[in-house]
């Protein structure tokens, strides 16, 4: 069976973003390692999930057989992206800090396919992540310096939800000072690079490799 990777990126300028480039590095980098793999790009701002509604949010809890047009389409929308998500064996988040915060591109796409029966279920111990076994890559990029910090809210937020959903094996790579200035900045893009150079010499081992 082949390995899936599946590059998410949630820039506002698609293959021009800080975290786009880096996310491209590191997944053509693995793609020469893991030559017979799929790799699908999903670029939300190009290709943006609408915003969660009312009227989706029924359309998912309604059953299927009593789902009116309108709501069988809202479901196959988020269905799609959830059974995308299954095949993966690799996700690739390129994720920018915008206002402390995930784009909320990348929002709408986590209130598409975090579904309650779906990629996780509620039990009487809290809720239990139905999408084991995945390994995920975030590389974040920001203007301000973050991590490790109490301020650091998006890593947060990116593990909590990864982590509702039983993803839990996840490597961050951050490009942090960008804003700060031009020394900063290519500093801070070097030691991502380097970064993304190790997890490609040390990582193979923890990746299906594909015939
Ligand atoms: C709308 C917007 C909001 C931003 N908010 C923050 C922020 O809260 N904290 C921060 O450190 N940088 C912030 N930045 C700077 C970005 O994180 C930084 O430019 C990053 O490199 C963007 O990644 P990208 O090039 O992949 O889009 C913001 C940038 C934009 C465009």
């Amino acid at each position: 069976m082949n390995t899936n990777l599946l590059q998410i990126n949630a820039s506002l300028f698609s293959d021009a973003g800080q975290s786009t480039a880096l996310a491209n590095e590191f997944v053509s980098g693995w793609r020469a390692r893991h030559r017979a793999a799929a790799v699908t790009v999903r670029d939300l701002a190009r290709d943006p999930v609408p915003h969660l509604t009312a009227e989706r949010f029924q359309a998912f809890l309604a059953k299927p057989g009593e789902r009116t047009p309108e709501q069988r389409a809202h479901a196959a929308c988020s269905d799609a992206l959830i059974d995308e998500l299954k095949r993966t064996d690799v996700i690739v988040l390129a994720v920018p800090m915008y206002n402390f915060d995930v784009p909320s591109t990348l929002k709408a796409y986590f209130d598409h396919v975090g579904r309650a029966g779906s990629t996780f279920r509620y039990t009487e111990q809290g809720p239990v992540g139905l999408l084991n076994g995945k390994k995920v890559y975030v590389f974040a990029s920001r203007g301000g310096i973050y991590a490790g910090k109490p301020n650091d809210t998006q890593s947060a937020c990116l593990r909590n939800f990864l982590g509702l959903l039983g993803i839990t094996d996840i490597e961050f790579v951050y490009a942090e000072g960008l804003a700060i200035g031009d020394a900063s900045k290519q500093a801070a893009l070097s030691e991502a690079r380097k970064a993304i150079a190790r997890l490609l010499s040390t990582h193979d081992a923890g990746i299906p490799l594909a015939a």
